[in-house]
């Protein structure tokens, strides 16, 4: 089954160990993002590969090419699986921190994929006319920036479940379309604004979805995955 990507969301790693007792065993496929990383730093993923979960390590990296290779090099000796950067640092920043994953991935180990953030789901189309001078639809940035990590070698782009079915037409069924902004029909917005169902998601065409609070938050964290496994793998329970 395609698992959906957990945000472990958590300040810190009695946090992340307390919510990952009650899956027991179970192996997930996790995020990991700013706020934990910067709080817990490279042991969090160490300790989550050590317990046979699948690591999305989300620092959107974004410098000079060589800066980014670097700190590329040294991400993948941790043995995450899908990692990425910002597609504005441009091509060369792009080619350059895959050319880091590359040279950093120990012996025998698979590459982790890298994925490129196109316009942030934040970013409205007014903000970018007016702040990055961008004069063209929101959705063409997008899909210039999707096509342009593809250029790069990357493997696909994080963006809205909405955007999914531009992406894949702008690049190819393979490039991967990895989408937030989930909500099961009848879980709390929170602060996302465009969002989609699991279900919804698959049928306009991203490949894998990330979910946050609807599973962290959950009453019942178990069932509120499983619930969404299902939905997102389309079985009827
Ligand atoms: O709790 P929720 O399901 O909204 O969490 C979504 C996760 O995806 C968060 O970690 C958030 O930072 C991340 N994300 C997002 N929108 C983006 C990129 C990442 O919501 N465009």
């Amino acid at each position: 089954m395609n698992k959906p990507i957990i945000a472990l969301d958590f300040p810190s790693f009695r946090e992340v160990e307390a919510f990952l007792n009650k899956f027991e065993g179970e192996s997930l496929f996790v995020k990991v993002g700013m706020e934990l990383y910067y709080q817990e730093g490279p042991d969090i993923v160490r300790y989550l590969k050590d317990h046979g979960h699948q690591v999305f390590l989300d620092l959107k990296l974004h410098d000079i090419p060589n800066t980014v290779e670097s700190a590329m090099r040294g991400l993948a000796k941790l043995g995450i699986d899908l990692t990425n950067v910002h597609a504005a640092g441009g091509k060369a920043m792009m080619e350059a921190a895959l050319n880091g994953l590359r040279e950093g991935t120990p012996e025998g180990k698979t590459v982790p994929k890298l994925i490129a953030v196109t316009q942030l789901t934040s970013t409205t189309e007014t903000a970018m006319h007016q702040e990055q001078l961008i004069p063209v639809k929101l959705i063409e940035s997008v899909t210039h920036y999707a096509k342009l990590a593809q250029e790069a070698g990357l493997d696909g782009v994080v963006c809205s479940p909405l955007e999914a079915d531009a992406v894949r037409e702008a690049t190819s069924e393979e490039f991967l379309r990895v989408t937030p902004g989930i909500r099961p029909s009848d879980a709390a917005v929170n602060d996302q604004k465009r969002i989609t169902t699991p279900s919804m998601a698959k049928q306009i065409g991203s490949t894998h979805i990330v979910v946050g609070r609807p599973i962290t938050r959950a009453e019942n964290p178990i069932q509120a995955y499983l619930d969404i496994l299902m939905e997102w793998n389309g079985e009827t329970r």
